[in-house]
């Protein structure tokens, strides 16, 4: 791996092996999210908790401050929509020459294994990786489930996060699953986990990160659990207790309840 390749993976993943991304790229294909119809003002109280961003370049732009921010993991794939025929069937919508003129660290695609766009998705995987390659710019997989929420699964998770592996995914991001090792054992490539969406109990939110990170998770991609909560800040800080300081999920919970 070359200087600059490691160089960006070193902004992301912390010198202790472990990352907190806070993603904001969800009005990408649904519009104004809940809690994220403003968000410059929900990640403001956040950033000081989280190793980078998960944005588009149009949020990038018009929310977020140039001067005071985190590595950011550029998302660069989309063209679909909630009320549109099909969520797998995206595109890559950046330039390279965009994605270096906003300074990405990295970039981030989805992919929709086994769907009818899997083969689409998955070149678009390739062809990124291709060009960012090139410029040592580290590319995240984001193995994506559309609204089939019930295919997370260690058997299908662990089959997208090796495949995005084998096209040249720097990191993979997939969502928390019963037998979590599973997946981290077949891929050869740092894998973080999302959160899905808002959890009934904060304790859950925990339990499910402490679970992943003892089964191989370098970390997560946690958006709605953290800016849903009606104490984000508190849960920011709690989880990365879990990410970074090797609390357990009780102890984190305590925190949690502590700053609320
Ligand atoms: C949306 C995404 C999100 O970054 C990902 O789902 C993580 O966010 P959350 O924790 O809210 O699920 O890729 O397409």
């Amino acid at each position: 791996m070359n200087w600059g390749m490691k160089n960006r993976l070193s902004q992301l993943i912390q010198p202790d092996g472990h990352c907190f991304f806070l993603p904001i790229d969800h009005g990408y294909f649904q519009g104004p999210t809940t809690c994220l119809e403003r968000p410059g003002e929900t990640i403001k109280p956040l950033l000081p908790y989280c190793d980078a961003l998960f944005v588009t370049r149009g949020i990038l732009r018009a929310a977020v401050d140039p001067g005071n921010t985190k590595p950011v993991i550029l998302r660069v794939s989309g063209g679909t929509s909630v009320i549109g025929k099909d969520l797998a069937n995206e595109a890559i919508t950046t330039s390279i020459e965009e994605i270096i003129r906003l300074n990405a660290t990295a970039v981030g695609i989805s992919i929709f294994v086994g769907s009818d766009y899997e083969h689409e998705s998955l070149t678009n995987l390739g062809d990124l990786v291709n060009v960012c390659e090139d410029y040592s710019i580290p590319v995240m997989a984001v193995t994506a489930v559309g609204k089939e929420l019930e295919k997370r699964n260690a058997r299908y998770l662990a089959l997208c996060c090796r495949i995005a592996a084998e096209l040249g995914a720097r990191v993979v991001k997939t969502y928390w699953c019963e037998d979590f090792d599973r997946i981290t054992n077949g891929c050869p490539v740092p894998v973080v986990m999302a959160g899905g969406p808002k959890c009934e109990t904060e304790l859950e939110v925990f339990e499910f990160v402490y679970d992943g990170m003892q089964k191989g998770a370098v970390g997560v991609n946690l958006g709605r659990n953290v800016w849903q909560n009606p104490h984000p800040v508190a849960m920011a800080r709690a989880l990365r207790s879990v990410i970074h300081e090797n609390y357990t999920a009780k102890e984190a919970y305590d925190l949690f309840n502590s700053l609320k």
